[in-house]
């Protein structure tokens, strides 16, 4: 069933269009579309389908939800955005991180994600514990984004493609370096390269390698990799999806 949204006022559409080119701007001049991607994600990411909590809702604002050992280094987004809010403040943080989200894909050079105005903010961060670990396979990452944000096996392949941006800090995730050769591109160089096996200089979490191994997962890595255009297509679709847990239900 189509999704109904929340109708915004104009002077809200032009808030949002406004934090649009500031993000674009930020983004170019601070080289830093990874981070701001692994916020939107972390921010929707904690949804939880059965009890309706957690998700796109600005909750990372709080300093409660950067403290998740998850979170490690997105303090350093949120305080980056700030400027922007500050300047524009119609609009929800919830819109905000999301908005940065579907702009870093974009000017990476990946696809265009549709993008819906009009979340709020909501006063109650989440819960620790229900992102992703990184150490585990793929029951895990089923739990997580089937069960857990009520995702499909096809929107996990896709969205780990998220990993063709941006590296791994060993002050963070204890992990350390990037997946491509090119952390600031956004393609299907991580479906390549993790094809291709390990390499000097470049990693591959558990949770990646995890892809190869099942069933399910393997072919839509095989058709990533071979078909950039099947890649984004579907990326497009599950970001979109993500960026909209828990809000305008059909
Ligand atoms: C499948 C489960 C996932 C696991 C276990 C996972 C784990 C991780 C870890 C450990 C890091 C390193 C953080 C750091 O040290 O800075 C990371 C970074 C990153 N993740 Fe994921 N991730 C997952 C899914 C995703 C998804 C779905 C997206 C987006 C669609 C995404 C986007 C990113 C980006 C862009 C970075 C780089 C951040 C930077 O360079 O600062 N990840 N992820």
């Amino acid at each position: 069933m189509a999704k109904t949204y929340p109708v915004v006022s104009a002077e809200y559409q032009e808030a949002v269009e406004k934090a649009r080119q500031k993000l674009r701007a930020l983004i170019a001049e601070k080289n830093c579309s990874p981070l701001m991607l692994r916020l939107a994600w972390h921010s929707a990411g904690t949804f939880d389908v059965s009890s309706k909590t957690g998700g796109p809702f600005g909750t990372m604002k709080k300093p409660a939800e950067q403290a998740h050992a998850a979170n490690a280094g997105l303090d350093i987004a949120v305080r980056m955005l700030e400027p922007i809010k500050e300047e524009i403040p119609t609009i929800s943080y919830a819109d905000l991180y999301q908005l940065a989200g579907v702009v870093a894909v974009e000017v990476s050079g990946g696809p265009v994600i549709p993008f819906h105005p009009g979340r709020e903010d909501k006063p109650q961060p989440p819960p620790e514990g229900r992102l992703p670990d990184a150490t585990k396979g793929s029951d895990h990452l089923r739990q997580v984004f089937g069960k857990q944000m009520g995702l499909s096996d096809q929107d996990i392949v896709a969205l780990s493609g998220g990993h063709t941006l941006g590296r791994c800090h060993k002050e963070r995730s204890g992990f350390e370096g990037p997946w491509t050769r090119n952390p600031l591109k956004f393609d299907n160089s991580y479906f390549t390269e993790l094809l291709s096996g390990d390499k000097e200089g470049l990693l591959q979490l558990p949770s990646d390698k995890t892809l190869l191994t099942d069933p399910v997962f393997r072919p839509l890595v095989e058709k990533y990799a071979a078909d950039e255009k099947a890649f984004f297509e579907d990326y497009k679709e599950a970001h979109l999806r993500l960026s909209e847990l828990g809000y305008a239900e059909a």
